[in-house]
């Protein structure tokens, strides 16, 4: 089976600064594929080379056969019109009502007559609940409706790959239980692939069919696999530590360092 996504051996870097080398993974067809890890470990960078805005250092990506990267304007097209993308931040155009941030979408890429564009847009903004909200701001969505609205707008164009940066961050734990539920009814309804970056366990194990975990100090996967096998099964105290098996989320008490003990054991360290 040819992947949706095929990522080879993929390296980012800031400057000097190296997020992650040898990174691999294939996401299939129909598959809601998650990528967890702690901050700052790159889970946004990859996000950004699979959506065409980072090159990377090294390595390469093939999302429906198309490098990201192109610098080929039809096969670009192409691959924007198969993708819906939703940012970490949402990003909305804040100056522009639901409907006219949506349409702007579907004028780009399609020639569809108004009518036809006004049906599609109505039905998206039902399908996340925002139905009658079309002519609303951004700024006049609760956090969670901003959320909802980022989904409709990234499914305007029925995409076969959708990704999604932290889709249910900052959202109460019922929305973010509702937001589960709206994606895999996209995914079970449409068949659309995802990959989505996510803190949330809850999230994970309610919706990822597969997951892979990126490691900071490690620049690279520390795991892959169906979560649920790995908060059973994985040997890793970082894993184990990510999918809760068993180590305390908080210390039960902080140590206080001890600065007489700080000194000696520089003085010892120097000696
Ligand atoms: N534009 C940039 N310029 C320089 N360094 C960057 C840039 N963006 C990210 N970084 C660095 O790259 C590393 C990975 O950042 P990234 O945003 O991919 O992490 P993340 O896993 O998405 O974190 P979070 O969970 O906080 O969203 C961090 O050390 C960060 O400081
Ligand atoms: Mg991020």
């Amino acid at each position: 089976m040819t992947p949706v996504v095929k990522v080879e051996n993929l390296a980012a870097r800031y400057g000097k600064n190296i997020v992650f080398e040898g990174v691999s993974f294939d996401v299939f067809e129909g598959e809601i594929f998650a990528i967890v890890g702690g901050n700052g470990c790159g889970k946004t960078t990859i996000f950004k080379c699979m959506t065409g805005l980072l090159k990377p250092s090294g390595g390469r990506i093939l999302v429906r056969g198309i490098d990201p990267a192109t610098e080929d304007r039809e096969e670009l097209k192409t691959l924007r019109k198969g993708t819906g993308v939703l940012f970490q931040s949402g990003a909305l155009f804040g100056s522009m009502t639901l409907y006219d941030n949506m349409a702007l979408v579907l004028k780009e890429y399609t020639a569809l007559p108004s009518p036809v564009i006004d049906m599609i847009i109505r039905t998206k903004l039902g399908m996340v609940r925002l139905a009658g909200c079309e002519n609303l701001l951004p700024s006049e969505l609760s956090g969670g409706m901003k959320k909802r609205a980022g989904i409709a707008r990234a499914m305007v164009m029925d995409p076969v790959v959708l990704f999604l940066d932290e889709p249910s961050a900052g959202l109460d734990p019922i929305t973010s239980g509702e937001f589960d539920i709206l994606i895999k009814n996209v995914n079970t309804g449409m068949g659309t692939t995802m990959i989505i970056i996510t803190h949330q366990l809850e999230s994970i194990f309610n919706v990822a069919h597969r997951v892979i975990m990126l490691d900071k100090q490690a620049k690279g996967i520390i795991a892959e696999g169906d979560p649920r096998e790995l908060r059973k099964h994985s040997k890793d105290p970082r894993v184990k530590a990510f999918f809760g098996g068993g180590i305390p989320r908080y210390p039960a008490k902080l140590e206080q360092p001890n600065p007489d003990k700080l000194i000696a054991d520089s003085k010892k360290q120097k000696a």
